[in-house]
């Protein structure tokens, strides 16, 4: 049995008075995007933060991987889309004690048609969210891999966009489609809305491949790039199948520990206030 607590100060950051919204979306499917909603949401749980991870995709795999019987929802993400349902009656709880959930299964596929005729119907998620600002640090959106009407509201309820690319040969393909959709969603239904980061996921140090992608990555997209990259690490792929994230399944894996290292990257990019702030006491640590 692991327990996650706090180890040593590695990074410490003011309390944050409203919460960062990140949309993690590519609309190819099996890049990591549900694989980083999770473990980073849990990562900056980790630390004592307040999040919550918002499942906006119909397959509802964010869901299950926490543990959560997609077919027993008694609300969901679609109520709230379509309904106008208050977040606060179908969000659940987590095996972490600061990591939250907004469940979704395949009901939400009906949202995307439901939708149609609905005014300002970009920005369905984004009031829906509102009232949760206090509440949350950060609030993760996992996007379905499609930039419909689903991905468009986690794009318009966000302040960032964090974009997973696996290391793979066909990498970049579809991305000028995302920066366009990033483009207009910014010209004219979210202005403050900004890139996180890209994020190189399942990096296989011993194929040449991987290197290449890396390189021609960032050779691309400089250092829009993060620093971290995400190894391919079988206990990422284990954890979903046993409801938990990784810190829960395999603290000691390479794969917690580098979504641990993603957490302090966009921590110390938001504020490297150590010195700054002497009353601020989060900070991310593990022991198992
Ligand atoms: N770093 C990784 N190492 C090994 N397997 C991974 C890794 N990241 C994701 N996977 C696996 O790859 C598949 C696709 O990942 P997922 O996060 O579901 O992608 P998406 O949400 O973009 O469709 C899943 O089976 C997942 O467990
Ligand atoms: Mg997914």
């Amino acid at each position: 049995m692991f327990h996650v607590k706090r180890r040593r100060r590695m990074l410490c950051y003011a309390p944050m008075a409203l919460s960062r919204i990140i949309a993690i979306a590519n609309q190819k499917g099996g890049v990591g995007k549900t694989t980083t909603t999770i473990n980073l949401g849990a990562s900056l749980a980790a630390a004592d933060l307040r999040v919550l991870l918002v499942d906006l995709d119909p397959q509802g795999n964010c869901t299950s991987g926490l543990g959560m019987d997609k077919n027993t929802l008694q609300a969901s993400t679609y109520h709230v889309l379509t309904e106008g349902a208050d977040p606060l009656s179908a969000i659940c709880s987590t095996d972490l004690d600061s990591l939250d959930l907004l469940p979704s299964n395949r009901e939400l596929t009906g949202a995307t048609v439901e939708l149609l005729g609905v005014k300002r119907r970009e920005f369905r998620l984004a009031l829906a969210l509102e009232p949760l600002h206090e509440r949350y640090d950060f609030i993760l959106i996992d996007c379905p891999p499609t930039l419909g009407i689903l991905t468009l509201n986690a794009l318009v309820a966000a302040d960032s966009l964090l974009i997973p690319i696996q290391c793979e040969y066909f990498a970049l393909e579809g991305l000028s489609d995302l920066m366009d959709t990033l483009g207009r969603v910014q010209q004219s239904l979210n202005p403050k809305l900004c890139i996180e980061g890209v994020l190189l996921t399942m990096y296989d140090e011993r194929l040449n491949l991987s290197a290449q992608i890396r390189q021609s990555v960032r050779g691309h997209l400089g250092d829009q790039v993060f620093q971290i990259i995400i190894p391919r690490n079988v206990r990422l792929a284990e954890s979903p199948s046993f409801g938990k994230p990784i810190l829960l399944y395999a603290v000691r894996s390479k794969g917690a520990d580098s979504y641990l290292q993603l957490a302090r990257e966009i921590l110390a990019k938001m504020a490297p206030l150590e010195e700054k702030l002497p009353y601020a006491t989060h900070s991310i640590g593990v022991i198992s």
